[in-house]
């Protein structure tokens, strides 16, 4: 034994900095539906998927990462430049690598609450001082101005302010205009303001054309959602080729895997199919909260690839009834979504034994 215990960064020692017991994890049961951390299960997505990786040639396997070629397919898909890019980790990787390049202990980090569970444990990670900004509950939903985003920047003088678009779990968006005045405040207060767009294009307004001329904006994106590939993980950030060059310093020796660059490389040949699934899953979105609402429950419909539904005095019937058939996240502590369940988005064909199941009980 060594006589003495080895300290971290005081930061990382935080008892308040606690991650999931990794050895605790339960598979989820492959004979129910998942639809509880917003990934993407269109069957006929998959399938393009499946084929794609059953494509890939063995140096997808033996080889270590040749980026360039993804990059540049990127980049041009994007209209932006390969320099603006960062491949990471899914988007999750954009905004570590955000928060490793730029946070030092103290500096103050602006954000939403509820968001993004990463963005505080980040902050807790590099010693930031997190300040959050609560969406209020009110009959649509979580509510939170653009103008009280704006008067916090002005105030509190953040390093980084991190902001989706739309925004999980509340799904809430701004408009365009309002995202322009928002990056516009960062920028009058020297901060950062990272953008995550994880749920593009279920949401098709994006800010990534304006890394082009806003030098202080990082936008990540994910292909974790749309694009159905959440288990290769591999995401990007889109930034002035001067954040890029830091987001860069500090990446690993190799920032995303051979098999996934493969992968994404030929799934940009596919945009087509992956807007086709956003429609399909949008369409099932519609179908379950019309069907919802008609069985007099409230719902609030949100811009990403998931929804909430509210079941009321009927709660606990509909979750015993929909326990061997699904899983998706019962309720909510936060007060803008308490007695809210979260489902993701499917097909109609999918989501149609879970209406019937909840029509029965209701
Ligand atoms: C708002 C938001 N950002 C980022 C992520 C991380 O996604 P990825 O799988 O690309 O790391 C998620 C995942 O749920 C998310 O909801």
């Amino acid at each position: 034994m060594t006589p003495y215990i080895i300290q971290p960064r005081p930061s990382v020692a935080d008892p308040a900095l606690s991650r999931p017991d990794w050895t605790k994890a339960q598979p989820r049961d492959p004979a129910k539906l998942w639809l509880d951390k917003n990934e993407n299960c269109d069957p006929e997505l998959s399938r393009v998927v499946t084929e794609v990786m059953r494509a890939l040639p063995p140096e997808a396997y033996f080889t270590y990462p040749d980026n360039a070629p993804l990059y540049a397919k990127l980049a041009d898909s994007l209209e932006l430049f390969p320099e603006q890019l960062v491949l990471t980790a899914g988007s999750d990787g954009a905004i570590r690598a955000v928060f490793e390049a730029y946070i030092s202990p103290g500096d103050v980090v602006l954000h939403t609450n509820p968001t993004f569970a990463m963005y505080s444990v980040y902050s807790r990670m590099y010693g930031a001082k997190a300040v959050a900004l609560d969406y209020q509950p009110s009959d649509d939903g979580p509510q939170l101005l653009s103008a009280q985003i704006i008067e916090a920047i002005a105030k509190q003088r953040p390093k980084l302010v991190c902001l989706p678009n739309p925004d999980s779990p509340t799904g809430t968006v701004f408009p365009i205009r309002e995202m322009e005045l928002i990056i516009r405040a960062a920028g009058r207060v020297g901060a950062l303001i990272l953008i995550d767009e994880a749920y593009f294009p279920f949401h098709a307004e994006s800010c990534i054309a304006w890394t082009r001329r806003f030098d202080h904006l990082v936008v990540a994106r994910s292909t974790g959602k749309a694009w159905g590939l959440a288990g290769l993980r591999i995401g990007y950030a889109a930034a002035s080729p001067e954040v890029a060059k830091v987001l860069h310093k500090v990446r690993p020796m190799y920032e995303v895997n051979t098999v996934a660059v493969h992968a994404f490389l030929r799934m940009l040949d596919h945009a087509g199919e992956m807007m086709q699934s956003v429609r399909r899953l949008q369409a099932g979105k519609d179908l379950f909260l019309s069907q919802m609402a008609r069985l007099g429950y409230r719902t609030l419909k949100g811009q990403g690839n998931f929804m909430h539904v509210a079941f009321a005095a009927n709660a606990d019937k509909v979750h015993a009834a929909l326990e061997p058939l699904v899983y998706y996240r019962r309720d909510f502590n936060e007060p803008c979504l308490k007695g809210y369940s979260r489902f993701s988005a499917t097909t109609a064909q999918l989501f149609q034994p879970l209406i019937d199941r909840i029509a029965e009980v209701s």
